[in-house]
């Protein structure tokens, strides 16, 4: 925003397209002409809370793209190329990224395809920017490889689709394989999968469990939903499966569930954050019917025991292994835990 604003003829007038988009106040200058691309839920949702029109895939060529590049390698070069697949000839893409996200890397990619390059240097970030000038096409050969390093495709001998930047994207996660072998087969009902990536902890229970009625599947990350689909799609069941593109931390249908899968997550973007898990655990609580079960997998270190002990009538860890372990409860607490104190004598537990 800082380039752009010391650059006022860039982006003066026509329609603006922001990939990867993120809240910013000075959004408000583009707003009636801009569009916002944004797959991670969490994001999408503050862009529209702000009233701006969020797509989850951008349709059409603009006179100005704007990308903030993922800092994943191979999403980082399929984003450039998408942004140029979205210019308007005479168009300037910008792309903006911190200095440890591989802003310099990125930046020399950007070089490659488009030749000359401008670049802003400031607050431990570049901004670097260029124009697609009519008659003067980029290297189609490099932007060809960048579209292809992003893609989805089939993993693991052709077994999964799946995408990079997805959780795991190209094995089964330890952690994951380790709680399939302790679900039982006679799980039954309707049951969710909080954080289901790509979908292998559904797919298990597809195939597995022939009592299970139906599965809804959440996650914030809204590029794990066609490999989901193609994943789902081949197993053959008379199971209904509903893909949710939910930030889970914001609650999930309450009370709805026999049955709750989870490998919760333990980072918010970039960092840690080890309370993102717990809020998965709370969310699974509320979702939960009273006689429904939670079985999830986690690192070891991490603290989840006072919580589920707190929450559910009945816990217990059935094995730590490779640093990960699994774990069952049953009979959640949540509704007596969350109910009004009578006469301002009960106090919640
Ligand atoms: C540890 S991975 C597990 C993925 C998959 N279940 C598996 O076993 O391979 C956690 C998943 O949670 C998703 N996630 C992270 N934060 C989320 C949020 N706030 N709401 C919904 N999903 C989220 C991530 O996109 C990721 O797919």
């Amino acid at each position: 925003m800082y380039a752009l604003d010391l650059n006022p003829d860039i982006g003066a007038e026509g329609r603006v397209l922001f990939l990867r988009a993120q809240e910013h106040p000075a959004l408000e200058h583009f707003r009636s002409r801009l569009t916002c691309q944004q797959t991670w839920k969490p994001r999408a949702a503050q862009l529209e809370a702000a009233a701006y029109r969020v797509e989850r895939e951008a349709q059409g060529k603009f006179p100005l793209v704007i990308v903030l590049p993922d800092p994943q390698r191979d999403l980082a070069v399929a984003d450039l190329a998408r942004a140029y697949d979205h210019l308007a000839d005479g168009g300037v893409l910008m792309a903006a990224q911190h200095n440890d996200a591989g802003a310099k890397k990125t930046e020399q990619h950007l070089k490659e395809a488009a030749g000359a390059v401008e670049t802003l240097s400031k607050h431990h970030s570049r901004a670097f920017w260029t124009v697609k000038e009519a008659g003067k096409p980029w290297r189609e050969d490099v932007l060809d490889t960048w579209r292809q390093r992003g893609a989805m495709r089939r993993v693991m001998e052709g077994k999964w689709w799946s995408q990079p930047g997805l959780f795991s994207w190209d094995r089964v996660d330890v952690g994951s394989a380790l709680l399939v072998k302790h679900l039982p087969k006679d799980l039954r009902g309707h049951a969710a999968d909080l954080g289901c990536g790509w979908g292998f902890l559904s797919a298990h229970l597809l195939r597995e469990c022939p009592d299970i009625d139906s599965i809804d599947l959440y996650d914030a990350d809204g590029d794990a939903f066609e490999p989901i689909r193609r994943n789902l799609g081949i197993i053959p069941t008379r199971v209904k499966t509903r893909p949710l593109w939910r930030d889970v931390t914001a609650g999930i249908e309450t009370a709805r569930y026999d049955v709750i899968v989870t490998n919760p997550p333990f980072h918010d973007g970039k960092t840690t954050d080890p309370t993102i898990g717990l809020r998965f655990l709370a969310a699974a609580a509320a979702g939960l019917k009273p006689n429904g079960q939670l079985w999830l997998v986690a690192n070891r270190q991490l603290p989840y025991e006072n919580f589920l002990g707190e929450a559910f009538e009945h816990r217990e860890t059935l094995v730590e292994q490779n640093g990960f372990k699994v774990m069952h409860a049953k009979g959640p607490r949540v509704q007596a835990l969350m109910k009004e104190p009578r006469g301002g004598k009960r106090r919640p537990r």
